[in-house]
């Protein structure tokens, strides 16, 4: 995800953005830029690529100033080139912005805003922050003013930072859903995505709320709320190093990752879905209704976990296709002989990209004439490049090897896509507006998962830790789950897992059920939950341990489970994005009181490019 810094000071801030940048490197990007205002100015370079472009490009140029602001930019809203790269400005080039998130309504802003005169330069959803500034400031309103009126304009999440060098010294900073902190130095402040940047200057940080705003200089810095109301909060130490502070605190990336999920899904959603028209919006996917009419079967090929996010999305897609749906390991698929035409369309899915095996049966499958479209969370990487069209899941980068925000991600991509669809298909609007107002709560309900059963999920993990085998039991959607939950658990604890279709239990797996045997079962509200129980009631006459991840509420199976793990109620599509968290910070709890290395477990690499 973009990365963001802003210092007003008395340092030479050229170094002070790049170091910042580079601190802010592992978040990804594709492009970086500067703005720099001194004597001459507002002064701004961008470089596609990596920061060592950028600094190639400023050895040449010998900037100096001592107030600016620095991106590195991860593309959502066009191409990732120098173009499009942060920092963009007004049409009289002072006003300056960078941004992470997305800006919803940038469209009718555009529109509106070229129709009185503005030229836009660049493809990108912020380019419109900085017009909206200018257009108040002709009016005669000054800097500040302008930055608070356009920001009650403006929907969507984001984290803004602003200049204008017509009135330097003053940075305005924004929050509404990506992280932002506030650095408070000596003669001296800064502004970054996280605090890793502000180590090297201060330890106190304010860290700003939604719909919250800072004014720095070098010497205040003022927060406001979303009502202009002057807010206090007294800055907090941080005694992180730089290792921790790139965790955020979190213990591992994997949890953090975990706990980045509500806005990961978000960002996967937002600007792509329009609740009034009932639309799917996306950019890089070249898949009309005409197209679509083509289209006699759908094959999903991917691996691991994107394997499993393949199998909730053949649900997802059979129902709204109503045509076959087969989902192949990429390393069975091009061995297997199947049968691909034009009229065939091929879904890879690989969080990197780069996976060989599903690239080479996505080649394969491109050799016989299949239209071929990729869900990737890696803007260019391979499976892109060879697709016609791209969905992008906005996850940001992914450390853990054990997949997490990636696989929600995902499971919100094939949502996505099932309904467009059904608006290709010209199906009812309501049932598409209802479930795109069930998508938009699913990051509040899982914020609401992490908040209510994380510490209760941490005893469980307690509690069951030395179990040596696990089953892991689903129906429906919720069988990839259980496929995904075994796979987390056996790849960061090394304890043995199977996940298997809760039905097929009783031919076979169910001679391995006794008291030692924990069994992770989920039975949420779905048209098969009956016939769930019944199989739950077959482990229980045998002695077996029970941990059921249900409904809230649900007191049958608390009558049933020797423990529940309650979630929130949702359609039974985006159901998986919620059953799946309990069984991640399950393996994550029990791998964390085992000793084992989360982030890294042995023999396992996050990009799997050898076949
Ligand atoms: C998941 O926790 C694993 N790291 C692994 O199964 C992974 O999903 C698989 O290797 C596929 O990777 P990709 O999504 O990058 O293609």
């Amino acid at each position: 995800m973009c990365g963001i810094i802003g210092y007003v000071g008395t340092r030479d801030v050229v170094p002070v953005l790049i170091g910042g940048l580079k601190k802010l490197e592992y978040r990804g990007y594709d492009s970086a830029g500067i703005a720099v205002v001194n004597g001459n100015g507002v002064e701004v370079v961008r470089a596609e690529g990596k920061l060592s472009n950028l600094e190639a490009k400023l050895d040449d140029r010998k900037l100096h100033g001592s107030f600016g602001m620095g991106h590195t930019r991860w593309a959502t809203h066009g191409k990732p080139n120098e173009n499009n790269a942060h920092p963009h400005r007004d049409c009289t080039g002072q006003v300056v912005v960078i941004h992470n998130g997305i800006i919803e309504n940038f469209l009718p802003l555009k529109q509106r805003l070229q129709k009185a005169g503005h030229e836009f330069k660049t493809e990108t959803d912020t380019e419109v922050v900085a017009h909206l500034i200018e257009e108040r400031i002709k009016g005669g309103t000054k800097f500040v003013d302008a930055v608070r009126q356009t920001l009650k304009e403006l929907e969507g999440h984001f984290a803004l930072v602003m200049i204008d060098g017509s009135e330097p010294g003053t940075i305005v900073a924004a929050k509404q859903g990506p992280p932002l902190v506030v650095g408070l130095g000596e003669n001296e402040n800064i502004i970054a995505s996280d605090v890793a940047p502000l180590l090297a200057y201060t330890r106190n940080i304010i860290y700003l709320e939604d719909g919250e705003y800072a004014i720095a200089d070098q010497q205040n810095v003022r927060v406001f709320d979303k009502n202009d109301n002057d807010v206090t909060r007294p800055p907090k130490k941080i005694l992180w190093d730089a290792v921790m502070a790139e965790k955020e605190g979190y213990r591992h990336y994997m949890l953090k990752e975990i706990h980045e999920q509500p806005r990961a899904v978000r960002d996967t959603f937002n600007g792509r879905m329009f609740e009034e028209s009932a639309q799917i919006y996306f950019n890089d996917l070249q898949l009309t209704a005409d197209d679509w009419a083509k289209i006699k079967k759908v094959q999903v090929i991917a691996c691991g976990t994107s394997w499993h996010a393949g199998l909730v999305g053949k649900f997802l897609l059979e129902d709204a296709a109503r045509i076959p749906i087969e989902v192949d390991y990429g390393s069975e698929y091009r061995y297997r002989n199947p049968i691909i035409d034009g009229s065939t369309l091929v879904i890879g899915v690989t969080q990197s990209g780069e996976t060989a095996d599903t690239i080479a049966g996505m080649q394969e499958a491109k050799r016989q004439g299949a239209k071929l479209i990729t869900i990737c969370n890696v803007i260019g990487a391979a499976a892109t490049r060879m697709s016609d069209g791209v969905i992008y899941t906005n996850a940001g980068p992914e450390i853990g090897v054990a997949s997490t925000k990636a696989f929600t991600t995902q499971l919100t991509a094939f949502y996505l896509l099932s309904l467009y669809i059904r608006e290709l298909r010209g199906e009812d609007v309501s049932v598409r507006k209802q479930g795109m107002h069930e998508m938009r709560m699913i990051p509040h309900r899982i914020e609401h998962i992490l908040k209510h059963q994380e510490q209760h999920i941490e005893r469980l993990a307690h509690k069951y830790a030395n179990s040596t085998d696990f089953l892991f039991l689903g129906r429906g959607v919720h069988y990839p789950i259980a496929l995904e939950g075994a796979l987390k658990l056996k790849e960061i604890s090394y304890i043995h897992a199977e996940g298997y279709p809760a039905g097929e239990m009783k031919h076979g797996p169910i001679a391995l059920i006794d008291e030692n045997l924990p069994v992770v079962a989920i039975a949420t509200k779905t048209p098969v939950y009956d016939k769930v129980v019944s199989n739950l009631q077959e482990v229980k006459a045998r002695d077996g341990k029970l941990i059921v991840i249900c409904d809230e509420g649900d007191e049958e199976i608390a009558k049933l489970a020797d423990d529940v793990i309650e979630i929130p109620h949702t359609i039974e599509p985006l159901q998986p994005i919620l059953s799946v968290v309990p069984t991640q910070l399950l393996a994550y709890y029990i791998a964390l009181r085992l000793g084992k290395d989360v982030d890294q477990p042995r023999n396992l690499a996050k990009s799997v490019t050898v076949e």
